[in-house]
């Protein structure tokens, strides 16, 4: 893009603000590759000059879309009705959207920024040490001071009539989103999922991991991803695909887009399902319209929203049977002889295993949405203030036996295991199964505009659906909130019906049931 110019006395205030967000963007999305670059290239030395580095640059973005000079923009913008005469108009999401983010950005003093700053630093340590020892008293004492502050924020931010607390928390990542509506999604869900994994645990037909637990070599593992990643639509020359710990995508323009996966010798299903996942946020991150770069018409809707295109391309396609009809045959021709005993039925069911268990990051495609339930139900009370942190893992055990039947053994593998409370992230971790819940609801909108995908996946042709999703959904920028997306693509406002559809009419025969 062309250097920012600076503002002039000629300039419409709606330009001029334009210009100011673009600039702290531009700044931010520097940082993005800071950031990447920590994770996947920095050597360990580096760390504690990258983290002044990456402090700096979000205190001067912070300072940027904060300043005296935008509320003024903003202000003399929305006196001029013309702007905002179509609420769809790229003008009017825009100033939406601006607006939203600097009066997020205005509304918390200082004192309570710093004061969750320092403290979410230290809870991350002691979050760790009680994990090894696995011990929840230890970071009991951390975890009412977060909750104490959260509180304190979201009394700050403020919340709709008839809201509560999660509300103003998951504005963050969710903007918009209710913990009723949530809560009203996630009912019937949990209701059906608990009665079909408790059918699919019983069957005497349960499908077998050899495929997942293959031993097959690194180097032929990651050619068989970028073939994979490739071909789905992820364009090498706009992106880059490296290792790191935990994978992700981050994106710092349409035109470069950083993803990461990883490797295990004995789990190539394991690179498979995180490339695609990847591949899925990075593939919408590459077709935001770059000419709306740093202004919120050329940025994501949601977290929500960037976590149903991830989920759509590793699940409703890549664990799908026609999907599998493609790329069996592909085995053979990067892995040789090793495959050559697995039959496609074997490699499709494998991956499409089902096994409720302890760890979230580790759970497949159908019980993952029971970790979540219990996750939000728990950081929901906690913010309400129905519940103590005192009763968190007594809590959590019961919900993990009654949802998942399973026996949480310690706090390590209970309560303990993820990192995001310490961080001070609540209302976080539903974006996870409402990217789901989307994924299965604008698939099931794909399939009957463009018509049955089955023949074409399994010719390894994945150009419509892309093309489709692009059209719908990543063009659009941040037009339209999450759930009038949904409603705009699909017709329909979000439910758990294509979900469960989607899961049941493809588990129950994996399982030799129907
Ligand atoms: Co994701």
């Amino acid at each position: 893009m062309k250097p920012a110019q600076a503002s002039t006395a000629t300039a419409s205030p709606y330009a001029e603000l334009i210009d100011q967000v673009r600039q702290a963007n531009l700044l931010s999305s520097s940082g993005s590759v800071l950031g990447w670059d920590l994770e996947v290239m920095m050597p360990s030395g580096g760390l504690e000059h990258r983290s002044k580095q990456l402090a700096q640059i979000a205190s001067m973005v912070h300072e940027m879309k904060t300043s005296p000079r935008v509320g003024e923009l903003l202000a003399a913008c929305e006196s001029d009705a013309s702007l905002r005469a179509d609420p769809l108009s790229a003008e009017a999401v825009n100033l939406r959207e601006i607006r939203r983010g600097y009066d997020r950005a205005t509304k918390l003093p200082t004192s309570l920024v710093e004061e969750l700053t320092r403290t979410s630093s230290m809870a991350r340590i002691e979050w760790a040490k009680a994990r090894k020892a696995s011990d929840f008293k230890q970071f009991k004492p951390w975890l009412e001071k977060i909750v104490k502050l959260l509180r304190d924020q979201a009394a700050c931010y403020g919340w709709a009539e008839g809201g509560e607390v999660w509300d103003a928390l998951a504005e963050d990542y969710e903007p918009g989103c209710t913990a009723a509506q949530v809560a009203a999604v996630f009912k019937p869900l949990r209701t059906r999922l608990v009665d079909l994994v408790g059918r699919l645990m019983a069957s005497p037909n349960k499908p077998s991991n050899a495929f997942n637990e293959m031993k097959l070599p690194l180097a032929q593992q990651e050619k068989f991803v970028r073939f994979v990643a490739e071909r789905i639509g992820f364009d090498f020359n706009r992106g880059r695909l490296d290792v790191s710990t935990h994978p992700f995508c981050s994106g710092s323009h349409a035109g470069d887009v950083r993803m990461t996966t990883r490797f295990h010798e004995d789990n190539v299903n394991d690179a498979l399902g995180s490339t695609m996942h990847e591949s899925g946020h990075a593939i919408y991150e590459q077709n935001l319209p770059a000419e709306a770069f740093g202004t919120p018409m050329g940025d994501s809707v949601s977290l929500g929203i960037h976590e149903s295109q991830s989920r759509l391309w590793e699940n409703q396609v890549g664990r799908s049977d026609a999907f599998w009809k493609w790329l069996h045959p592909k085995l053979s021709e990067y892995f040789g002889d090793a495959v050559s005993e697995l039959s496609r039925d074997e490699v499709y069911r494998s991956v499409n295993n089902v096994q409720p268990s302890l760890i979230r990051v580790e759970a497949d495609e159908a019980t993952y949405n029971l970790h979540i339930m219990v996750r939000f139900e728990i950081e929901r009370a906690l913010l309400s203030g129905s519940m103590s942190v005192d009763d968190v893992p007594g809590v959590w055990n019961a919900r993990y036996k009654e949802y998942l039947d399973v026996d949480v053994p310690d706090d390590r593998r209970g309560c303990l295991q993820d990192i995001h409370w310490s961080m001070a992230s609540m209302g976080y971790f539903p974006t996870y199964t409402l990217g789901n819940l989307y994924a299965a609801q604008f698939f099931e909108a794909a399939t009957s505009e463009i018509g049955d995908l089955r023949e074409q996946f399994a010719n390894g042709e994945f150009t419509n659906l892309r093309e489709w999703l692009t059209r719908k959904i990543h063009s659009q920028g941040m037009r339209y909130r999450a759930a009038d997306l949904c409603e705009v693509v699909t017709g329909k406002p979000l439910s758990s019906d294509a979900l469960l559809r989607h899961l049941e009419s493809k588990l129950l025969p994996v399982f030799g049931l129907s």
